[in-house]
Formats: structure tokens, C-alpha cells, sequence
């Protein structure tokens, strides 16, 4: 059992510096996109046996140290009784757009176990065949909410802000419902299985600091007060978060994952005691090997001092990367981590 990912996480003394990478299972792999091939994406999300599989293809492949459970941020939003569809070369469609009290109340907290049974295979045959951590994961309630008001991704987010100032109580009522959803959720990970669990906050850089703090973080800090008892590191992500760092801080996550945009070795002087993931640009995939292995340098670099590190992109890997240069990441990151 390799478990340098979890000691990382507790910022134990570690042999070597782990890394996975965001989204690590997905389009760029052609192994994924023949499995993709002959059923829907919900399909996939649905099938415990492709599941497991695709959750595998980085690990096996690319030599990964954790895998991360494969599913989606909005499995949880559809089991609440939002309709989600997904078509081919486009986002998430929530046809529904919810944002009247009236829609909210119709939204169910579910029962994770009855409504997304498949997840929970997912994970107990995921931990039968790993030989590295499995994590599981949600979308932080904010980022949820953006999804089901706006109905999709978005560039201005105007319906979201529009609830948040014009109507804080609707938009508060949706947000307590997302977030006791995603604490069951979790939990119901936990209980399956899952040995981490990553908060995935997506869209929380489009709050000003006064506007996080009110809209989002009470949220977050809810869910990990709540996941205290399963005894698992949590990683909080807000992608976009520089800004947010400190009140990120706050959350009570024990590892802070960090977008490219920020210095890492600035980032662990503000985070302190706490863990921090990543933050590798995903395009920086791109640059040749031995810029690549400089660029990886300078991030082990400015995290030596970090109380644990966890390689990682500062976002998900994108779709048209070619596989060996991620590979090309990790094996730099092992090999240039070791040395020390
Ligand atoms: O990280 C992993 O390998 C695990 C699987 C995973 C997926 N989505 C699979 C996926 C995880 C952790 C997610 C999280 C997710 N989903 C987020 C948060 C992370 C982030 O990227 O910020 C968000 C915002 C979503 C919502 C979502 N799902 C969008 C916006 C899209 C379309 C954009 C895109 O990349 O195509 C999806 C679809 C999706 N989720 C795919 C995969 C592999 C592509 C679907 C396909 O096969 O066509």
C-alpha cells in the first residue's frame, strides 16, 4: 500500500512527494475515450464496473499516488430532484434553473445510499483493486448553487449574484439545502470507503473576500465541522482562490489546494500549519521536458517549507494534453522530490 499521499496530507515526513492531478481520469486519455465510446457520460457516471475502470486508467498509467473516485459535481444536484443532462460537446445542462422559494422547497435532501448506489459500489470495488488512497469528492456548495440557478456554466454569473443581493434569504434557503445534501453525501463516501475527500470549489474566485465570507465559507465550514467525526483529511479547493487564501484558511480544511495563479512559497507562508496541493498551470503540460522539470523544480522549491505537499495542477488537466507529458510531471515529480 502506497500511502504517501495520506501522510502528505497529515503533513507526516514523507520519501518522496506524492502527485495526482485533477480530473486525471478523462478525455486526454485514450483509454478513457474508447470506454466513453459506447456509453453516455451519466451512463459512465452510473456503472460502477466503468467507473472503477476509468478511475484506474491515470493510476495504472501515469503512475499516480492517489486515485480520485469517478463521478461528477452534479450527480448529487440531479439526485435532488434537478434535471441534468449532458450533451455531446457542450457543459452541464440543469434545464430547471431553480431560484424561487417555491422550486427550492420541491428540491429533496436525498438519501445518498438509495439514490446513488452507484457511487458507493463505485468506491468498496475501487478499494478492493487500489494499492494507492482513494479520494472521494463533492462540489462545494457555492459552486453547486451557481450550477442550478444559472442552469449550466457561466461567464458573468448574473442570475447567481442577482439571487445573492436582491434575495439573500432565497438564495441562502438553496444553499442550506446543498450543503446538508453534500455533508450526507460525503459521509455516505466515507462510509463506503473513500480515504480523503476534496471540497471542489470551482467558481468561489467570482466572490469578493466580503461576499465569500458570507455567501460561501459558513457553507464550507459547516461541511467540515460536519466530516470532523469520519476522521479524513479534507482538501478544500477554490479554484481562482489567491485572493481568498486566507479566509480559505479558516474553512478548517487540513489541505488547501492552490490555483497556478499564486507563488506556492508565498501561499505556504500564508496557510501555516495546513497542507497545501498543487499548483502546477495545467498547460504548463505543454512545455518541453526539460522546461517542464525546471517549472516542477520551482514549485518543489517553494513548498520545501510546507508543513505537506501535494503535487498537483492548479486546475484539471486539460482534455488535448497529451498523455506523456503528464507522465513525463510525474516522474519528474518523484524523481526531483526524492533527491532531496
Ligand atoms: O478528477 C477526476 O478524474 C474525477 C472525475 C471528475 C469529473 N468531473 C469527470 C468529468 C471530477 C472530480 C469532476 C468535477 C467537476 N465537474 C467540477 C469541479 C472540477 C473543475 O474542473 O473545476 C466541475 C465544475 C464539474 C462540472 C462539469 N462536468 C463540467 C463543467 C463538465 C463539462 C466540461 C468538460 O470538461 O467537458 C463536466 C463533464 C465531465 N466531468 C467530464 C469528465 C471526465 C467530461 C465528460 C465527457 O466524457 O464528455
Amino acid at each position: 500500500m502506497n500511502d504517501t499521499f495520506l501522510k502528505a496530507c497529515r503533513g507526516e515526513k514523507t520519501d518522496y512527494t506524492p502527485i495526482w492531478m485533477m480530473r486525471q481520469a478523462g478525455r486526454y486519455l485514450p483509454e478513457y475515450q474508447k470506454v466513453r465510446g459506447n456509453v453516455s457520460f451519466l451512463e459512465l457516471c452510473k456503472t460502477p464496473e466503468l467507473c472503477v475502470e476509468v478511475t484506474l486508467q491515470p493510476v495504472d498509467l501515469l503512475d499516480m499516488d492517489a486515485a480520485i473516485l469517478f463521478s461528477d459535481i452534479l450527480i448529487p444536484i440531479e439526485a435532488m430532484g434537478a434535471r441534468l443532462e449532458f450533451h455531446e460537446g457542450q457543459g452541464p445542462l440543469l434545464p430547471d434553473k431553480i431560484k424561487t422559494d417555491a422550486a427550492i422547497d420541491r428540491l429533496i435532501v436525498p438519501d445518498p445510499d438509495a439514490t446513488m448506489p452507484f457511487v458507493m459500489e463505485t468506491i468498496r470495488q475501487l478499494r478492493r483493486e487500489l494499492k494507492v488512497p482513494l479520494i472521494g469528492f463533492a462540489g462545494a456548495p457555492f459552486t453547486c448553487a451557481t450550477y442550478i440557478i444559472e442552469g449550466g456554466s457561466s461567464k458573468t454569473f448574473w442570475e447567481t449574484k442577482k439571487l445573492m443581493y436582491t434575495q439573500p434569504e432565497v438564495f441562502h434557503h438553496l444553499m442550506d439545502k446543498i450543503t446538508r445534501t453534500i455533508l450526507l453525501y460525503l459521509e455516505a463516501q466515507a462510509k463506503a470507503g473513500a480515504q480523503a475527500l476534496q471540497l471542489f470549489d470551482t467558481w468561489a474566485g467570482i466572490l469578493a473576500p466580503c461576499d465569500f465570507e458570507r455567501f460561501a465559507l459558513p457553507y464550507v465550514r459547516e461541511i467540515i465541522i460536519g466530516l470532523r467525526q469520519t476522521g479524513l483529511p479534507i482538501i478544500y479547493f477554490a479554484n481562482n482562490g489567491a485572493t481568498l487564501l486566507d479566509l480559505s484558511v479558516s474553512s478548517g480544511a487540513d489541505v488547501i489546494g492552490l490555483d497556478w495563479r499564486i507563488n506556492i512559497g508565498e501561499a505556504v507562508r500564508r496557510v501555516g500549519r495546513k497542507a497545501v496541493q498543487g499548483n502546477l498551470d495545467p498547460f504548463a503540460l505543454l512545455l518541453p521536458k526539460d522546461e517542464l522539470r525546471q517549472r516542477i523544480q520551482g514549485i518543489l522549491d517553494g513548498a520545501k517549507e510546507a508543513f505537506g505537499h501535494i503535487f498537483n495542477l492548479g486546475h484539471g488537466i486539460h482534455q488535448f494534453t497529451p498523455p506523456q507529458q503528464a507522465r513525463i510531471a510525474v516522474d519528474a515529480v518523484h524523481e526531483l522530490s526524492r533527491r532531496r
